[in-house]
């Protein structure tokens, strides 16, 4: 590990990625770190740029597809205490990049504070969520985020408040190497109340979507007005299968993996409904999970 001698503590190689993955499938990274604190990583982050090792950083591996292959260079992990660290100031609620969605939420309704709790049942972590703006039509994380704090590529930690920060849909101007932490305005409100609206979104989204492992969240954005879940099921193509990979009888925005499944079958599925979502409906669909 020569170009990453110092680091070997907390650097692996060969190390796969399916286990790191809510598809549970695809190859290993070539390096693979889960720094212990801010300074480690920031050192580590600096090591990685003076030697041009790609280097990407994966959250909770819900929306993120990795090839049979795998992925040259670094993939960082912020698995550590130091990246969940949770704080409430009044109306104000901070979260460490490496903190589960779904907790801060819990957090924040157990707190009393509202807003996150429209975003129940999304998994992840908080960087993630945040880098690509994670939401559900009841709202996404953006509208509530005051604050954040990002590493740059050169291993610099820069703070970035409300007029630096822009969100679109499943978008965020959040696209340095890191997102240390977020910081979120909410409304104050009984806490019961809160628990209630959550409960309910929850359900709504357990009747609607195929949860848990061996699958990735939506494919494919919803183009303009439309959602790509109903267009895919025009298209007839909900249980259409590729090796072991099968369009969700649940939602048909949805692949699932089954035992046995490559990555491989997932692009081919990928393929195969955007092509006939486009012969059948004249819709274009664009994936939404990223491919590594
Ligand atoms: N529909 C079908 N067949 C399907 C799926 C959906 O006919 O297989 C219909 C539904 O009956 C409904 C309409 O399509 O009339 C919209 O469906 P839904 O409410 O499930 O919303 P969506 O547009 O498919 C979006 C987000 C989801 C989010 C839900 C609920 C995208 C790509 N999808 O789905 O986000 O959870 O709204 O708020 O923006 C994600 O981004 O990963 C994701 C899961």
């Amino acid at each position: 590990m020569g170009l990453l001698s110092g680091f070997e503590h907390c650097v692996r190689q060969a190390e796969t990625l399916a286990p790191h993955t809510w598809f549970c499938i695809g190859g290993p990274a070539e390096y693979f770190a889960e720094p212990a604190t801010v300074d480690e990583l920031a050192a580590l982050v600096r090591r990685l740029h003076e030697n041009e090792i790609p280097t990407r950083l994966l959250g909770g591996g819900s929306n993120v597809l990795v090839r049979d292959e795998g992925v040259p260079g670094m993939v960082i992990r912020l698995s550590a205490p130091a990246f969940a660290q949770t704080s409430i100031q009044g109306r104000k609620i901070t979260a460490g990049g490496g903190v589960k969605l779904g907790q801060l939420i819990s957090t924040s309704v157990r707190e009393g504070l509202a807003g996150l709790e429209a975003l129940v049942g999304i998994p992840g972590t908080l960087g993630g969520a945040l880098h690509g703006n994670a939401g559900s039509r009841a709202g996404d994380i953006g509208q509530w985020t005051c604050r954040a704090t990002i590493m740059t590529r050169t291993g610099e930690t820069i703070e970035r408040g409300r007029d630096d920060l822009t969100f679109a849909y499943r978008e965020s101007s959040l696209d340095e190497l890191v997102i240390l932490s977020g910081q979120f305005e909410l409304d104050q409100e009984d806490s019961e109340e809160l628990t209630k609206r959550m409960q309910k979104h929850w359900i709504v989204k357990k009747a609607n979507q195929p949860l848990g492992h061996q699958s990735a969240g939506c494919i494919f954005k919803n183009p303009r007005g439309m959602s790509a879940g109903m267009l895919i099921d025009q298209a007839g193509l909900k249980g259409t299968r590729v090796g072991g990979a099968e369009v969700s009888d649940v939602h048909a925005n949805f692949i699932v993996a089954n035992e046995g499944a490559s990555s491989q079958d997932v692009l081919r599925l990928i393929e195969l409904v955007r092509s006939r979502v486009t012969e059948r409906l004249g819709v274009d669909l664009e994936t939404e999970i990223e491919v590594w």
